[in-house]
């Protein structure tokens, strides 16, 4: 990171935003997202099932059930990998998803929309490796049964925290499988799983490309930008994504330490791609494009992309490519 200006040169920049640098990882976590404890370790990963050659002949498809050793007890879910036929080394997405393994594989639609494009994706070269969100932290603020928040002592860290790091644990499991490049990482989000991915790409070095679809407040958009949800609608909402002083700053957003473009620089030098859609103003697609912009200075020439499409809410084909162009 560095560098004053805090909107890159030629780009109209309408509000004042805090600075690029010095490091604001630490005022990110301890204002917004909480503290991502140490440890966790995959401890197994047992076979449920492999099938060769589907998707026309274009990948092969394992079923796995990952345990993961925490300090107070083991965390239990199954994970979904594509593998691109034919390929040795292949780099290799890690996405949550929001509605389990299977109903990646016939998407739905509503709120949560996300396509899965599979058999593109192999043909790109690209593995695919996916678990449930709801696997590793319920999306609850009174959640039934724990997730691993509640396998670690006295932390403090929100939902989104915790599914970052899922994302993590999915390149653990990654990393133990013979036809991947490590070195060529894709963390992929959708809308709040957004969020999730660019606090995962913040938090943890092996990823080489962070990616958010429509990720809004808390995710690739700005605070400071006026338009879609604020911090007063998001934190009544979901109060369980972030830590609890966070809602203090509700109609404050202009007292906040930090916004949105510093997240995005922390990733840099590492690469960025933010997707936004024109009709989800929910999500506020200029706060993110001028988010985005401010955080160039902080990239190399071809550090950080953004592309904004027709239509709303939703991960669709046309963002895996683009993001897989990148
Ligand atoms: C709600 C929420 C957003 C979130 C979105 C989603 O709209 O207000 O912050 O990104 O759900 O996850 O689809």
């Amino acid at each position: 990171m560095g560098g004053e200006n805090t909107c890159a040169e030629g780009s109209e920049c309408p509000m004042q935003l805090p600075p690029l640098g010095p490091d604001v990882v630490e005022e990110f976590t301890r204002t917004i997202y909480g503290r991502t404890p140490d440890g966790g370790k995959l401890s197994e990963l047992a076979l449920q099932s492999r099938e060769e050659g589907v998707l026309d002949g274009a990948a092969d498809r394992f079923r796995h059930r990952a345990t993961v050793a925490c300090p107070l007890g083991n965390l239990e879910f199954d994970t979904l990998l594509h593998l691109p036929s034919g390929v040795n080394a292949a780099p290799v997405v890690v996405i949550l998803n929001f509605n389990g393994n299977d109903q990646t594989l016939s998407p739905v639609s509503g709120w949560d929309a996300s396509s899965f494009p599979y058999q593109k994706i192999a043909q790109a070269g690209y593995a695919v490796l996916t678990a449930d969100y709801r696997e590793i932290e319920p999306d609850d603020p009174n959640p039934p049964s724990p997730g691993v928040r509640g396998l670690f002592p006295e932390e403090t860290w929100g939902a989104v925290a915790a599914w970052a790091w899922g994302l993590s644990r999915l390149l653990d499991i990654a990393a133990t499988v013979d036809r991947i490049d490590l070195t060529k990482t894709v963390a992929l989000g959708h809308s709040r799983l957004g969020k999730a991915a660019l606090w995962a790409g913040v938090l943890d070095e092996r990823i080489t490309v962070t990616a958010s679809n429509e990720s809004g407040c808390c995710g690739a958009a700005l605070f400071r930008h006026p338009g879609g949800e604020d911090i007063e609608a998001i934190t009544r909402r979901f109060p369980h994504w972030f830590v609890p002083s966070f809602a203090q700053y509700a109609g404050r957003e202009d007292e906040l330490p930090v916004d949105q473009h510093q997240l995005l620089a922390s990733i840099a030098p590492r690469r960025v791609y933010v997707c936004s859609a024109e009709d989800d103003a929910w999500a506020d697609p200029e706060g993110e494009r001028l988010a985005v912009e401010a955080a160039r200075p902080a990239f190399g020439p071809d550090g950080i992309g953004y592309h904004i499409r027709p239509g709303g809410h939703a991960l669709l084909e046309e963002d895996w490519l683009k993001v897989l162009a990148f």
